[in-house]
């Protein structure tokens, strides 16, 4: 995105143009970011050519899972509607995983069904709970089992879920004891050890860490695993100030890992794969002063876009023409939720707004619209796809008839 004319372009239209079509709030994704993050990221770690398997829970558009299924990526899915999800964007089983600690015995079998690469169990009792449905149908199934390895991702605690006190993975011993029930069922064909340490991860430190405890435990297990699967989690610049994640040094700590076990490695990233596609426009509804700041209130909320809500995430807000008169005031951008948290970021010398203005809301298109509500009734805005100066709707806006 940037400014031609004054105005804030994706690709080769303008949002003010866009937003005229299609009212407001919208979602909007860019194609070539899009190509470029994937091309990235397969460039990053193309000595060992890795299984990439896109986060779904990032962004469900099937419209988007079909755009990065043409890249040759799988899935990582977390329910059964999301696994429903992938398929119909045509993902190929054999490059779908299944991860999450709940899976219930519906989700498992409809996964044994469909013949998914993995599935990634959480805890024993998940193994027991595939070996009986895999048992019934007949079937040997490939599982993986995910490590809690203890290792600190140095990101926002609510996104960290790799140390013992997280819900995600087994400890050692009761890696153990998986390993030994899997050696004696006819049913689990144990093939995959996954880790996923949390997400927004800049540092690349914590992931040497984390492959350090994987490859002590595996000389430990002395057992073959063919897939090591390391999960997601690579961050993105959310601000200026952000640093960058240094995918050379993780590349290099995953080659030193390989030397000492062969093993074909698989991913599982979202957010560094769509989250800087997204953009969310806006526009405002009224301005009200409050003394010593202005609140803007936008037709966007809370229930948009939670990120900022619910872990006082900061996202690039830019005005959609430019000017260069600056607000002697700071400007507190706000939804129309009757709560007090539904607020997106405070700035001080903002360009001057008038009502009716439009904003973008940038870097949008990981954990935005999935995670979007219909909280005060609210319809989800509509998303469009941008190829150059092409607009696709890839999802309509809701309508309160889907509603009430
Ligand atoms: N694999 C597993 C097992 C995961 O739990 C996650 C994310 C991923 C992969 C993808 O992580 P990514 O590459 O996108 O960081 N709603 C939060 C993020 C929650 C992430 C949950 N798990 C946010 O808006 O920041």
């Amino acid at each position: 995105m940037r400014y031609i004319n004054k105005k804030l372009t994706i690709e080769k239209i303008s949002l003010q143009k866009i937003a005229k079509k299609y009212g407001t709030p919208f979602y909007s994704y860019s194609y070539s970011k899009l190509k470029d993050n994937i091309n990235n990221f397969k460039k990053n770690f193309k000595s060992f050519s890795p299984l990439i398997c896109f986060a779904v829970k990032s962004n469900t558009n099937v419209n988007i899972i079909r755009e990065i299924k043409k890249f040759g990526l799988g899935a990582d899915v977390v329910s059964i509607g999301e696994l429903m999800m992938a398929l119909k964007a045509g993902i190929n089983p054999n490059k779908i995983v299944f991860s999450g600690v709940g899976k219930t015995s519906n989700e498992i079998s409809f996964a044994i069904d469909k013949n998914i690469l993995l599935i990634n169990a959480e805890s024993l009792s998940e193994i027991k709970e595939i070996n009986k449905v895999a048992k019934s149908k007949n079937k040997k199934i490939r599982v993986g089992v995910r490590l809690n390895p203890n290792t600190d991702a140095k990101t926002l605690s609510q996104i960290s879920t790799g140390k013992k006190e997280n819900k995600f993975g087994v400890n050692k011993n009761t890696f153990n004891e998986i390993i030994k029930y899997s050696k004696n069922s006819k049913n689990i064909d144990l093939k995959c050890l996954s880790v996923h340490i949390g997400s927004q991860i800049l540092d690349h430190k914590p992931y040497e860490k984390m492959l350090e405890a994987v490859s002590q435990i595996l000389n430990k297990v002395r057992y073959k695993f063919e897939f090591i699967d390391l999960g997601g989690g690579m961050g993105i610049s959310y601000s200026d100030k952000n640093k960058k994640l240094n995918y050379k040094k993780y590349n290099s700590a995953i080659l030193k890992f390989l030397k000492r076990h062969k093993v074909k490695i698989i991913f599982e990233p979202g957010r560094s794969i769509i989250g800087d596609t997204g953009t969310l426009v806006s526009k405002v509804i009224y301005i009200k002063d409050s003394g010593r700041k202005k609140f803007i209130i936008l037709d966007a909320a809370m229930n948009d876009l939670m990120r900022p809500a619910l872990y006082g995430a900061i996202h690039r807000t830019l005005p959609v023409t430019k000017s260069n008169i600056r607000s002697k005031k700071p400007y507190e951008f706000v939804g129309p939720i009757c709560e007090s948290t539904d607020k997106f970021i405070t700035l001080k010398k903002f360009q001057v707004l008038k009502e009716k203005d439009l904003v973008a809301i940038c870097d949008v298109g990981a954990y935005g619209m999935s995670l979007s509500s219909n909280y005060n009734l609210r319809t989800k805005p509509i998303e469009l796809l941008i190829k150059e100066s092409k607009v696709k709707v890839i999802r309509k806006r809701q309508k309160h008839k889907d509603l009430i």
